[in-house]
């Protein structure tokens, strides 16, 4: 009986979830300058060696090499103010703009992730999102990030140090936003996604989520904009607003939206899950992740749903994985509401 009690013990601290650091960036200082705050929250030396270690798993050693001098090039392609972030953060991170470059490219290959919208019986508007990627160093390297304009809080999110791009976000009182990947992309081709990105001017998905939040007025315009702007692959953005119906799924080719799939509740479509697959078709019999979330939607009832009973959805397993480094839930009419909690040791499975 001792041993079982000291084992759990040392257990419970292990498996708590926590909160990343948050960090400020002022929107009304110049892109070299407004990531500077990172590093009070940082260890300068634990975020060049996690960056180097994201990118060796990630890029081939010798795609590396071939391809710094080509990075370096593309540099003045860059837009505005993603150029000038990363221009920055090579020179405070003492690291090279071809890698800080390579970095933001490589976090847009192999994100596994689940998205819900869900509507309660009131027509408040509830949206979680796991974030999937098979990198340990990433628990380490989340970040809440709020951006400020005029002493204001535009928007905010949630994203990785040394990264420009949103994967998660919200804009207080209007929508909010998370990306899935869709399909799997190989290094080869996620080069090709490179170069296209500043020679063909296609958005990295992630910058798209970003500016969306920024300059979207309201759910309507963000899911035109999220549906119709060019970018470099395919991806589902989960949108959800702050009126009763407002939610919606887009899958998204390259050039345009090969589906949006929106909330139905007047006929019982009060959720929404996507993972990884286009929800009109099966997921491959060895994901069970979409499946177990309807099952969960289902038992927790329209009347029951919240942010707290949306995270215990986005805890179950297989939702939550060894691979799941964050879970964010969050609702644009309540924005305080705003959480993120990262997964330390993944989501043991519990039986
Ligand atoms: C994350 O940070 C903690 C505390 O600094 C450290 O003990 C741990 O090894 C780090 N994890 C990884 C995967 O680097
Ligand atoms: C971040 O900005 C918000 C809005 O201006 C402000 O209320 C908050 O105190 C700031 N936090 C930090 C750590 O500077
Ligand atoms: C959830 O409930 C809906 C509506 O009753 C039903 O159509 C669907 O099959 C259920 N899904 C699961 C996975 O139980
Ligand atoms: C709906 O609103 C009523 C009245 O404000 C409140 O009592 C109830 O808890 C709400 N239901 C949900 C599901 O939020």
């Amino acid at each position: 009986m001792l041993p079982g009690l000291v084992l759990a013990a040392l257990l419970v601290p292990c498996t708590a979830d926590f909160p990343p650091p948050s960090v400020n960036v002022s929107l009304d200082d110049p892109p070299e300058v407004r990531w500077a705050p990172l590093l009070k929250a940082f260890d300068i030396n634990y975020l060049k060696t996690a960056a180097a270690e994201v990118i060796d798993t990630t890029v081939p050693k010798w795609v590396h090499n071939a391809i710094a001098p080509v990075a370096a090039a593309l540099e003045k392609y860059v837009p505005q103010p993603y150029g000038g972030e990363i221009r920055g953060m090579a020179t405070q991170f003492g690291a090279s703009i071809s890698d800080i470059i390579i970095l933001n490219f490589a976090y847009e290959i192999s994100a596994f992730c689940t998205s819900i919208v869900a509507q309660d019986s009131n027509g408040t508007l509830y949206h979680g999102r796991n974030l999937d990627y098979p990198h340990d160093v990433l628990r380490n390297l989340t970040v809440d990030l709020i951006f400020v304009k005029n002493g204001e809080v535009l928007y905010r999110g949630t994203s990785f140090a040394g990264y420009v791009g949103l994967w998660t976000g919200q804009s207080p009182k209007k929508f909010t936003i998370s990306g899935d990947q869709r399909g799997k992309e190989q290094w080869w081709e996620w080069w090709k996604n490179l170069v296209s990105a500043f020679l063909l001017r296609r958005s990295p998905v992630s910058w798209l989520v970003r500016e969306t939040l920024e300059g979207a007025e309201d759910f309507q315009e963000a899911v035109m904009r999220l549906s119709k702007i060019p970018i470099i692959t395919g991806v589902y953005y989960i949108v959800a607003g702050v009126r009763a119906g407002e939610g919606a799924v887009i899958t998204r080719d390259r050039n345009g939206p090969a589906d949006i799939w929106p909330l139905d509740p007047l006929n019982g479509g009060w959720y929404l899950v996507e993972t990884n697959f286009d929800h009109w078709l099966p997921p491959p019999a060895w994901d069970h992740r979409r499946d177990t979330a309807n099952k969960a939607l289902n038992a927790t009832g329209q009347a029951h749903i919240n942010v707290d009973t949306l995270y215990k959805v986005l805890s179950l397993f297989p939702v939550c994985n060894g691979i799941t480094v964050y879970t964010t839930t969050m609702s644009a009419v309540a924005p305080e509401k705003y959480n993120t909690l990262i997964r330390p040791e993944g989501c043991p499975r519990i039986e």
